[in-house]
């Protein structure tokens, strides 16, 4: 089934304190309706934001990365999902992915597995006591993740053909690294217009500066929806 344009930008709010993210939630108003938060906003008191934003009607990604033992996991998962939050993102190990899954029973979220962080090469994979290259580890643990049932994958836009292709379609890809063709790529070095990464198969794009720190953040987000919606009548 095709997910509505709308939802299909998760806008990212990486920001420290909860006032400046429900500023900008604000100013997006109706706009946008799905929203990532991570562990900085978290951390600084950004639980209680969370259940205001799914009260609110909003979608929410809660980046937390989880990875413990099963138990831990499982109890973990039940928790957030009482939040009402949609997506959960944990670390692609097969235990923790099948312990996250288990404590999704009972509610509609679903867990996005992280398979190796994109800040990883080769070397530091062998460092951390792996004799395996990125690319192989990130194929291992995309295909444990379709195998368990997991809801997707969270990977990088230039990932997203390849493993598209390779796991077929049940898996929801999620992306950030996304740069409208007029804007700034800050910080990412590999990245992938709206157009490009929905051609390539994700599902979910997020973005962060690209629209919070736009002039007008409201007319960004417009803008890009635009653009997923266009390109979702081309597939
Ligand atoms: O501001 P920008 O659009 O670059 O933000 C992208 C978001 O996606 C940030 O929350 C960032 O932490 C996250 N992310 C990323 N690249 C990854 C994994 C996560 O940019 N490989």
């Amino acid at each position: 089934m095709q997910i509505a344009a709308r939802d299909q930008l998760i806008v990212a709010l990486d920001v420290p304190q909860v006032d400046q993210a429900r500023q900008l939630v604000e100013t997006l108003g109706e706009a946008v309706s799905f929203y990532k938060v991570g562990m900085e906003l978290i951390y600084g008191n950004g639980f209680g934001f969370v259940s205001e934003l799914t009260r609110a009607g909003k979608k929410v990604f809660l980046d937390l990365k989880l990875h413990d033992i099963p138990n831990t996991v499982q109890k973990a998962t039940e928790q957030v999902a009482h939040l009402g939050v949609t997506f959960l993102t944990v670390h692609a190990y097969p235990q923790t992915m099948r312990a996250a899954k288990a404590g999704c029973l009972n509610s509609q979220m679903q867990i996005l597995g992280v398979t190796v962080m994109t800040s990883y090469d080769d070397q530091d994979l062998r460092d951390a006591g792996y004799d395996k290259s990125v690319q192989d580890v990130v194929r291992i643990r995309a295909e444990a993740a379709r195998d368990i049932g997991i809801g997707g994958l969270i990977l990088s836009a230039e990932e997203v053909a390849a493993m598209r292709l390779h796991i077929g379609k049940d898996l929801l890809l999620v992306t950030p690294g996304i740069r409208p063709a007029d804007s700034d790529s800050h910080d990412q070095k590999r990245f992938m217009t709206p157009k490009d990464a929905i051609l390539a198969g994700a599902n979910h794009l997020v973005v962060g500066r690209p629209v919070t720190q736009a002039k007008n953040p409201k007319a960004a987000a417009l803008s890009i929806i635009q653009e997923i919606h266009t390109t979702n009548q081309k597939i």
